[in-house]
């Protein structure tokens, strides 16, 4: 059974077809590429997985189960993590505080109080720690999480993510203002988390991180599916690229 599947899923805003009749699997332990052009519906479509829109049309299912219009801190608790375009993490408290964060027992209590005592902390230090060590962040936990480099806070976005415990992760942009030089240990993290058996979608517009970490690719334009295919096939096909690079120059212009 696929992990996650969209059927016939639909969303306008007013009268725009942001996602239109998309049907894809996902499977597990897999790395999947989601490209197209700006306004592709590639973050829509995010929106419309974890709850933040109800599709106009269509179902979402999660292991079979129908889990379409519910909200996003459900589909958080069934398995389904994100992250977000914009790097978010709290620049004021510490490395270790913003993974402890990510952990449901935290993020749920509203007490900002257990990041610094109380009963079972040690147990959910030890978890916050262990993400850290993951995206190996470990030896910054005591800082500040402002004092690290952009790069860093997207791999502190990787430890707050793990400590939700989710099998799916949808990652919009993780390598997006990174310059090559840096995407190093971010494509690391992200083909560690495929090999650790999570199943993957990677939104990105950077064709060379695409083809080196997806094991295939779905090229969305208008909202919809226009084709599926190893990130070569893909990437090699002149109309694809004419739709891509001719649409972007087109949304620059
Ligand atoms: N909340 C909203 N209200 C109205 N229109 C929206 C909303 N969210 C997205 N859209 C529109 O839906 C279309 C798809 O947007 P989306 O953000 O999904 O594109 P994208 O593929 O993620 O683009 P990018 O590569 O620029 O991030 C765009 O035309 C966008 O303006
Ligand atoms: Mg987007």
């Amino acid at each position: 059974m696929p992990e996650l599947e969209l059927v016939n899923v639909s969303k306008s805003f007013g009268g725009l077809a942001a996602v239109s009749d998309v049907s894809i699997t996902f499977g597990g332990s897999r790395i999947t590429g989601l490209v197209g052009p700006n306004g592709a519906g590639k973050t829509t479509l995010f929106n419309l997985i974890t709850g933040m829109y109800p599709p106009t049309g269509g179902r979402v299912l999660f292991h079979g189960e129908d889990i379409t219009g519910l909200a996003p801190h459900h589909v958080a608790r069934r398995g389904i993590g994100r992250t977000f375009q914009q790097v978010r993490v709290f620049g004021e408290l510490t490395v270790e505080q913003n993974a402890m964060l990510g952990l449901p027992e935290v993020s749920d209590s509203l007490s900002v109080g257990l990041l610094r005592t109380g009963r079972g902390r040690d147990e959910l230090l030890e978890r916050a720690r262990k993400n850290l060590e993951f995206v190996k962040l470990d030896h910054r936990a005591s800082e500040l999480a402002s004092d690290l480099s952009y790069a860093e806070q997207k791999l502190l976005m990787f430890a707050c993510l793990l400590g939700l415990g989710a099998s799916t992760l949808l990652l919009d942009e993780p390598a997006a203002g990174l310059d090559p030089t840096s995407h190093g240990p971010v494509l690391d993290t992200i083909r560690q988390l495929g090999g650790r058996g999570h199943t993957i979608v990677l939104v990105e517009h950077n064709l060379d991180v695409i083809r080196s970490c997806c094991d295939e690719a779905v090229f969305l334009a208008e909202g919809r599916v226009v084709r599926t295919g190893t990130p070569q096939e893909l990437i090699s096909d002149p109309e694809l690229g004419a739709l891509y690079f001719g649409m972007v120059e087109g949304v620059n212009a």
